[in-house]
């Protein structure tokens, strides 16, 4: 697989003219863009119209954790807008994600769609073991925790998990290997220390098992975005 379709840049910027500026910028470099919670908020869904008359994949992060019943109605208004991928938290439950499943392969074939690749996001890239133990009051480590939402969200029928790279492995063994695991939480070496802590550099995530790596304010705020996004792509081509 190209390392393009591989990496995903978060559009992580607070209007649709900067992101458009940006995406225009990138050309054909960049395949697949994330609009999350900022972007989608102020831009809405107008923004995905964009991104697809670019000719671009889209990966929705919202991270849905609702009621099944909300939670599928959002999933299935995410898929009417053809986006390529979208995740629900796997902590919202087995019902949550099944009904969301469900309701999504409903419409598909009932509207002749293409299905967009669920996601579950087992524990955020910024969490670490002490909190997860300390603030959410899990008692087993942050691994079995992310392993357990993963069997959880493959037994709902979702496409894959958002985890660490650190993770990434264990999870492919125990799911296996067409269970797709998207990585954030990607530094490579020039970026700072900051609110991410279960952090891996683009190769590493890759060889743990990645199937696609997100990366945002390691490229965005880069003097060079360009520069970085080739820099990581000679990176990506090693591992
Ligand atoms: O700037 P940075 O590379 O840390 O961006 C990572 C992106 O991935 C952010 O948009 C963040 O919301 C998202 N994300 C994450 N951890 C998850 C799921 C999504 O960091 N578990």
């Amino acid at each position: 697989m190209h390392w393009r379709e591989k990496l995903i840049i978060a559009l992580d910027v607070p209007d649709s003219e900067y992101a458009l500026e940006l995406v225009d910028k990138f050309g054909e470099q960049i395949e697949i863009y994330k609009v999350g919670l900022e972007l989608f908020t102020s831009a809405g869904p107008r923004i995905i119209k964009e991104l697809h008359k670019r000719n671009k994949r889209v990966f929705l992060d919202l991270k849905f954790h609702d009621i099944p019943n909300t939670v599928s109605k959002a999933a299935v208004a995410a898929a009417r807008l053809g986006v390529y991928m979208f995740n629900v938290h796997a902590s919202g439950g087995f019902d949550m994600m099944k009904m969301c499943r469900d309701s999504v392969v409903e419409l598909c074939l009932k509207e002749n769609l293409q299905k967009p690749k669920i996601l579950g996001v087992t524990v955020l890239t910024s969490m670490a073991q002490q909190a997860l133990k300390d603030e959410l009051g899990i008692q087993h480590s942050l691994n079995t925790h992310v392993r357990h939402l993963s069997a959880l969200a493959l037994k709902a029928g979702l496409d894959g998990v958002v985890a660490s790279g650190h993770e990434a492995s264990k999870i492919k063994n125990h799911c296996g290997k067409g269970f797709i695991i998207v990585t954030p939480g990607i530094r490579p070496s020039w970026h700072p220390p900051d609110d991410q802590h279960r952090t891996m550099t683009p190769k590493q995530a890759l060889r743990e098992g990645a199937d696609y790596i997100v990366m945002g304010r390691s490229i965005l705020n880069y003097s060079d975005p360009l520069r970085a996004i080739e820099l990581v792509s000679l990176e990506m081509l090693t591992a």
